[in-house]
């Protein structure tokens, strides 16, 4: 599905956010303690690295790894103005290609969301990252059900398709994108799922009225965190 949407993502996700997924990515940045020069960070799900770029301009070092070829294909084009150095990876998040406690972060924005198992993309994510570093999700979430959650719902599944379908050509992508957000576990549950493997100091933030969240953990010092592959 990713290939397909692939070289419309990015102007999809624009006009459907209207730019503010830019703010929720820099904020994502901020919550990592803003790695600059000498740091490391691994961004998961990175299709076509708008993340991994915010941390690169920075100066960080970062491997950007997704799953979809077409996706990350497109990053190298817009890799322009750096800072730091990006390592674009064609790579499965359950299964990521990177040593044990490289990472003084690992990010995934958009992503948990569509992976098979969130749990082990967790783990692994963890994995990557050092003692002490953090692990970072911004996924879409369901606001309350009051008026302005309503009206939201009415957006998602009615107004988003159509819009996303047009620009990306793939309307079923977009019908995708709603079950996929409605379907997700509250911001308590995934919080309560990172604390289950491992991370401590957890929390998350609701972003917009709850329509987005930023989870955050940190790998416990001092802990070698376990090889999700088993
Ligand atoms: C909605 S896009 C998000 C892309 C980017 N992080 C962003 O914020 O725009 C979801 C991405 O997850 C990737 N993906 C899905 N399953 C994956 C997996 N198992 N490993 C790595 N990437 C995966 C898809 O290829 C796609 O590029």
């Amino acid at each position: 599905m990713f290939a397909g949407i692939a070289g419309r993502y990015d102007l999809a996700n624009r006009v459907l956010s209207g730019g503010v997924d830019r703010s929720w990515r820099r904020k994502v940045m901020a919550a990592a303690g803003s790695p600059g020069p000498g740091a490391t960070v691994v961004d998961v799900a990175c299709g076509t690295g708008d993340l991994a770029l915010l941390f690169a301009k920075a100066g960080a070092q970062v491997v950007g790894v997704d799953f979809t070829y077409e996706m990350v294909a497109i990053a190298p084009s817009k890799d322009r103005e750096r800072g730091g150095a990006v390592a674009w990876l064609q790579g499965d998040g359950l299964d990521l290609p990177i040593g044990g406690s490289v990472a003084d972060a690992a990010t995934i924005a958009f992503g948990l969301r569509n992976v098979a198992d969130r749990r082990r993309c967790l783990r692994e994510m963890a994995r990557v990252v050092r003692p002490g570093g953090r692990v970072l999700v911004l996924e879409f979430s369901m606001p309350r059900k009051d008026a302005f959650g309503r009206i939201y719902r009415a957006y998602l599944e009615h107004v988003l398709p159509r819009i996303g379908g047009a620009l990306s050509g793939d309307r079923a992508a977009y019908n995708y994108l709603d079950d996929t957000v409605q379907g997700w576990p509250g911001p308590e549950q995934l919080q309560e799922e990172m604390e289950a493997d491992g991370l401590v100091d957890c929390g998350f933030e609701r972003l917009w009225r709850g329509i987005a969240c930023i989870h955050h953990g940190v790998v416990p010092p001092q802990t070698q965190m376990p090889d999700a592959r088993g």
